[in-house]
């Protein structure tokens, strides 16, 4: 039986599998063992901020795993405290509850609005259309996306999307009983599609208005994939809460919600919990990932480097009409075509590069955030090659 006989055979058959076995990592590729070298402008789903076996990370975890690899949060951590640290002088805001995934930062912050809200009389959670949360039951809530939500029904009381984007519809919807609007400044799984200023100044002021809280999820577009440590800083959006998860773990899981003053106070001894959020090998990694991207000239080279790619696709669209327009913030660059993308990925995987496809006509890059002009080139030969065969 080959691997794909076995894993057919083993696994609920949730994830199309790409026709690779990964043998290691190294910087920004991946090599299979069939000898095979692939380039990942994907980096594990922008998990893998600083590619793979960066030496800051592989020296952290070796250092924490001799210590413990695990305690119960009945202990305090001095990864989680260092990890945490960081997180809240970053971002300026107060407090940190660790989670393990994205989706379980989403659902405790679902948690910690609601636990805010009741006293408040406010209840109603909006999230935006075309957005990704997660694959919990209360990120499935605030999705609209068929494709996630088809035979889970019925989801969460209270929950509804707003038409991202689209201020009359904001407006219409909110009111004194909005607890919250949960939004991705930057929609990845959505196709990489940035929030308006329009609609990032209308929230702003409808949250003065009816004082309801704005929650940024930063799993994807957080700590420095967009040039800035978070995405909302490009749109003058001032949320009260941030999520965060994918690379905040230095490639372990560990995700995390972050708040303000706001609800600072509302969860107390035992009200949220968990036995593996804050791992401290995973937060021991995050250190180390973080203290690399914030060290300039490291997010200067992201931006730098974005705007060279940008600039080489957009020379391209002249010559491939199909290109119908590309969207860069940083590290998160979305390509749209007028035609289906899954199979100009599938080809420019055959030219030994790892890009992927989402909102069926759109090239998602997301390359680890150490990617220089080299790799750049290289995928651009690789999809030149490709579009050239169209
Ligand atoms: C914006 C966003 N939110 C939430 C999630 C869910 O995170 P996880 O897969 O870690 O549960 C993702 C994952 O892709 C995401 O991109």
């Amino acid at each position: 039986m080959n691997v794909k006989e076995q894993e057919s055979q083993l696994f609920f058959h949730t994830y199309k599998r790409l026709p690779l076995e990964v043998e290691r990592g190294e910087g920004c590729y991946l090599y299979t063992t069939d000898g095979q070298r692939y380039l990942d402008m994907f980096s594990g789903l922008a998990v893998n901020a600083l590619g793979y076996a960066h030496p800051a990370v592989i020296r952290a975890v070796d250092e924490q795993v001799r210590k413990y690899t695990h305690l119960s949060n009945f202990f305090i951590q001095q990864p989680q405290l260092q990890l945490a640290e960081r997180l809240l002088r970053l971002s300026g805001f107060d407090k940190i509850f660790f989670s393990n995934s994205g989706t379980e930062a989403i659902e405790g912050s679902i948690k910690l609005i609601r636990k805010w809200g009741k006293p408040l009389g406010k209840s109603q959670i909006f999230g935006m259309s075309n957005g990704f949360s997660g694959r919990t039951m209360g990120a499935l809530s605030l999705m609209d996306k068929e494709k996630y939500r088809a035979g889970y029904e019925p989801f969460l009381p209270g929950f509804g999307t707003i038409e991202f984007n689209d201020v009359q519809d904001l407006t219409a919807k909110v009111n004194q009983g909005t607890a919250a609007v949960f939004l991705e400044c930057i929609q990845g799984e959505g196709g990489i599609v940035g929030v308006t200023r329009e609609f990032a100044q209308a929230l702003n002021a409808l949250r003065e208005q009816y004082g309801f809280l704005i929650v940024a999820d930063e799993i994807q577009s957080g700590i420095g994939r967009t040039g800035k440590l978070f995405g909302y800083q490009h749109f003058g959006l001032t949320p009260d809460i941030i999520t965060v998860a994918k690379p905040i773990g230095g490639g372990l899981p560990v995700g995390a919600i972050i708040g303000s003053k706001k609800v600072a106070d509302v969860w107390t001894y035992g009200v949220h919990g968990t036995t593996f959020g804050g791992n401290p090998v995973a937060c021991a990694a995050g250190v180390a990932t973080i203290d690399t991207v914030m060290q300039e000239p490291f997010l200067a080279n992201v931006r730098t480097q974005s705007e060279y790619f940008s600039g080489q696709i957009r020379a391209m669209m002249a010559r491939y009409p199909f290109i119908k327009e590309v969207r860069t913030f940083g590290y998160m660059i979305g390509v749209e075509l007028t035609v289906e993308s899954a199979p100009i990925v599938d080809a420019v995987l055959q030219k030994g590069v790892l890009v992927n496809s989402t909102a069926n006509t759109v090239i998602r890059i997301l390359p680890p955030l150490i990617a220089g002009r080299e790799e750049f080139d290289q995928l651009l030969t690789a999809l030149t090659t490709v579009f050239d065969a169209q």
